[in-house]
């Protein structure tokens, strides 16, 4: 599939590499953060529950988002279940924060039906979701 935009992700893991192992396996591009974005991008994160008055998204990647933020075309999130309602919760918050939609939560690393669905998601809906976003 040709697209507009070729897909590409942006990523922070913690030194469990939980996220990164998830993100080596993706088929499109995926960098960690740190140098600033130069085209649109899905994020995608850990949660880790912290005692910040429900701030859950890691300090990290919160402070990359606010330089980065108007190229987020979506996110996506890793987590473990065990936290309940907190689950992936650092999603659900850049979703609001940014207004992109949550494209996946998986826990830990993903599943193989995982890289399969959110492989067959940024191939399908790359473009869509960039034209959301009001990027052409
Ligand atoms: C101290 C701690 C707090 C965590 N808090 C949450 C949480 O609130 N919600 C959640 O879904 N996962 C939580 N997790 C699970 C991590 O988000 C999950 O293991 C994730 O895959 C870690 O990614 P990383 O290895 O790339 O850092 C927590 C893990 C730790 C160690």
């Amino acid at each position: 599939m040709s697209h507009e935009h070729t897909p590409l992700a942006y990523y922070w893991s913690s030194p469990s590499g939980n996220t990164k192992a998830l993100a080596d396996k993706l088929q499109c591009e995926t960098r960690p953060i740190g140098e600033g974005a130069t085209a649109p991008y899905i994020l995608i994160t850990p949660t880790y529950e912290q005692p910040r008055a429900g701030n859950t998204i890691p300090p990290q990647v919160a402070r990359w988002l606010e330089n980065n933020h108007s190229l987020l075309v979506g996110v996506i999130g890793t987590g473990n279940r065990n936290f309940g309602g907190l689950f992936c919760r650092a999603a659900v918050d850049v979703s609001t924060t940014y207004r992109v939609p949550v494209l996946h939560r998986c826990e830990l690393r993903g599943t193989d039906a995982d890289t399969r669905t959110i492989d067959a998601g940024i191939a399908q809906h790359f473009d869509t979701l960039t034209r959301l976003r009001g990027i052409t």
